[in-house]
């Protein structure tokens, strides 16, 4: 039986709680969160037997092998570094860290420990990613050309999800004393990783980031609202072929919505997560002449919480690995730069 401790007890730390537990082979055996009374609440509601409010004493006292690191994303790298120091598996939330460099900090970390290390880049559990890279590793879709993608929430316009001002796991997220990287660090690495896993790396980089005015240099409470809530990027990819990927929290109607497009030389494919996780347009032979789409069911995949747990029974890694989560944090990196200098810029 796999030993897990789940750190960080907000919205996310309950999804994970959700999934594990229905994982045969593991048991979530400790909860952790510096607030005391939501880490108790979070306990009795998932049966799990022991909760800390202090996560050294947790390393300490509770026989953990594992520890899911849900806490937002300033502590990333910081509370996973002391977990592998101490010997244990680390799966961490996205985004890895705070840039690249504290990323392969983490990454030399778990490799001179041997730990099973991975991200949740968690539409990688979508069944029609894994059926994109396929098709345009297979050839299919002949030489990528144009790829468009987008990440869109609205939860600056729309009350879907409670009103932002009175929410502090949202709060956070608009500020960058409290490590958040804006919209770009929040979905849109979710749009760099899943469009690089479908198409390949990318070369180069033209971002524009932009906070909106009605919230730049805003208080409210100790928050600062100063993260970007936009983000665009037109990218190269290192096939040569060209992209542009967008994400907002502005994207009024748009409550979470993820769509790709990859177009080739022969075919093209198409992803919208809001019709089906495991559904996937294709244009392919004779139908790109008159632009039919025929709609295709994908296979089911793993999730990356059974594989993280397969990883550690079986002692080999699993992607998305954290050497993996620093490669997709230096893009963000990059596209920082680039918003600051203007200019297009390589990777
Ligand atoms: N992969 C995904 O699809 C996905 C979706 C949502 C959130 N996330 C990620 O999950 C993380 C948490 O997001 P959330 O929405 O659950 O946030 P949240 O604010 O709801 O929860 C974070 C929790 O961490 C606790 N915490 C803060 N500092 C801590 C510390 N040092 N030690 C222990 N606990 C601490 C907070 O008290 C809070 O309960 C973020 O990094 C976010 O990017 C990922």
């Amino acid at each position: 039986m796999i030993r897990i401790a789940i750190v960080g007890t907000g919205g996310m730390g309950n999804s994970h709680a959700d999934i594990f537990s229905k994982i045969k082979g593991c048991k979530i055996v400790a909860g952790c969160d510096i607030n005391e009374a939501r880490v108790q609440a979070f306990c009795t509601k998932h049966s799990i037997p022991d909760f800390y409010s202090d996560f050294e004493l947790m390393l300490e006292k509770s026989r953990i092998d594992a520890v899911v690191n849900v806490t937002p994303d300033q502590f990333h790298a910081p509370l996973s570094i002391r977990a592998i120091q101490a010997g244990k598996h680390v799966l961490c939330e996205k985004p890895l860290a705070l840039n690249y460099a504290e990323a392969m900090t983490m990454v030399r970390a778990a490799k001179k420990k041997g730990v099973i290390n991975m991200v949740n880049f968690s539409y990688r559990n979508a069944p029609a990613l894994h059926r994109a890279h396929q098709l345009v590793a297979s050839g299919r879709l002949g030489d990528i050309v144009h790829v468009d993608a987008s990440y869109l929430q609205s939860w600056l316009t729309s009350k879907a999800w409670g009103a932002w001002r009175d929410n502090p796991a949202l709060v956070w997220r608009l500020s960058t004393k409290h490590g958040s990287m804006g919209v770009l660090g929040d979905v849109g690495i979710h749009l760099v990783d899943f469009v690089t896993f479908a198409v390949g790396d990318m070369k180069s980089v033209n971002a524009q980031l932009k906070t909106f005015q009605g919230l730049k240099g805003k208080k409210h409470g100790v928050y600062t609202l100063d993260a970007n809530d936009t983000a665009l990027m037109q990218v190269e990819f290192k096939s040569g072929a060209l992209g542009m990927l967008h994400t907002t929290r502005w994207a009024t109607g748009h409550i979470n919505s993820i769509e790709l497009l990859v177009c080739g030389t022969k075919g093209a494919l198409r992803i919208n997560l809001d019709q089906g996780w495991d559904r996937l347009g294709l244009s392919l032979g004779k139908d790109i002449d008159t632009g039919k789409w025929v709609e295709v069911s994908c296979p089911p995949v793993p999730r990356i919480a059974e594989r993280f747990i397969k990883a550690i029974r079986t002692g080999v890694n699993d992607q998305p690995d954290f050497q993996r989560g620093a490669d997709v944090q230096k893009v963000l990196d990059t596209c920082f730069l680039s918003n600051a200098s203007g200019k297009r810029t390589k990777i």
